[in-house]
């Protein structure tokens, strides 16, 4: 029975990714746009590692400076630079593909050396000229790109010296969700409308993730992993968070019903994600510095 149910799961993935039923950049941009108004929960939370990867003892503070948030969300990182840095010829490019998100931080900001751009990143960076930038953050974004691609025009897009600021959910992050959304699956095979390939985009590890820049000659200046558990007191408030922080942004397009699909969740989180009479899960990631070698 078990062998049977997968059959008929690894069918219907396959069917739906030949008619190319993949959870893509407009699907994630409409998750953040639903997300925005909550999002400030995960800063909340997460601020704390965000902050460690600044490090504005590593730009240059008096001449002028270019920086790039990328996938810059409701700007927690451009508002946070530009509070700690007085440089009148500071200039912060702030770039997201979701409207919503982007409005928010255009709320947060008030600072004309902030420019705002809404554009996908991909083909924001594809049309950015070399060299330009001294400093690029990169919040919890990863999973929404080529790595390949994009540590690429990372390298091309910085100066000599430049840096590249990152945080990063990595594997073994939220333990026992992909299993939850794997056994709604084979539970009701028909009720999937879309595939989701994200988890293949996180480092496996602080080894792949400088492995992934030393390829474009980036020299390593930091890298540390952080574990984060919460615990909730019911289901639905661990579900609440995923939901409203964009943690599981995406998974609300894999299902055709998503209300059924809400509930069943918040069951399975009860029967597998319990600890000590609450509910727990985990966030995991890597925070790290690299910087663009000069001896190429
Ligand atoms: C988890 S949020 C991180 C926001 C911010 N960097 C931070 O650290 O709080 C991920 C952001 O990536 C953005 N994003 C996803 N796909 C994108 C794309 N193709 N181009 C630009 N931004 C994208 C989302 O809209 C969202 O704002």
């Amino acid at each position: 029975m078990k062998l049977l149910k997968a059959i008929r799961l690894y069918t219907k993935f396959i069917y739906l990714f030949l008619l190319g039923k993949v959870i893509r950049k407009n699907e994630y941009k409409e998750e953040y746009d639903k997300v925005s108004r909550t999002y400030s929960r995960w800063i909340e939370r997460m601020k704390k590692h965000t902050d460690e990867i600044l490090r504005i003892d590593l730009l240059e503070k008096e001449t002028n400076t270019d920086i790039l948030d990328f996938a810059c969300g409701t700007g927690y990182i451009s508002n946070s630079l530009l509070g700690s840095i007085g440089n009148p010829h500071l200039s912060v490019t702030a770039v997201d593909i979701s409207e919503k998100m982007l409005e928010i931080a255009q709320l947060e900001i008030d600072d004309p050396r902030c420019t705002f751009v809404l554009q996908d990143g991909m083909s924001f960076l594809e049309m950015e000229e070399s060299e330009k930038y001294n400093a690029i953050y990169f919040g919890f974004g990863i999973p929404y790109f080529n790595r390949r691609k994009v540590v690429k025009q990372f390298n091309r897009i910085l100066k000599e010296n430049g840096t590249v600021h990152l945080i990063s959910n990595c594997r073994g992050t939220l333990e026992g969700i992909s299993e939850i959304y794997l056994d709604l699956m084979k539970d009701d095979p028909s009720m999937i409308n879309r595939i989701m390939e994200i988890g293949f985009n996180l480092p496996k590890s602080e080894k792949s993730l400088k492995t992934w820049f030393s390829r474009y000659s980036f020299d390593t200046i930091s890298l540390k992993t952080v574990n984060e558990l919460m615990i909730f007191k019911t289901p639905i408030e661990l579900y609440d968070w995923l939901k409203q922080t964009g943690a599981i942004a995406g998974t609300g397009k894999i299902f055709t019903e998503s209300k059924v699909v809400d509930n069943k969740i918040i069951e399975k989180i009860k029967d597998t994600l319990a600890y000590k009479n609450q509910y727990r899960i985990n966030h995991k990631f890597i925070l790290a510095i690299f910087q663009k070698s000069s001896q190429r």
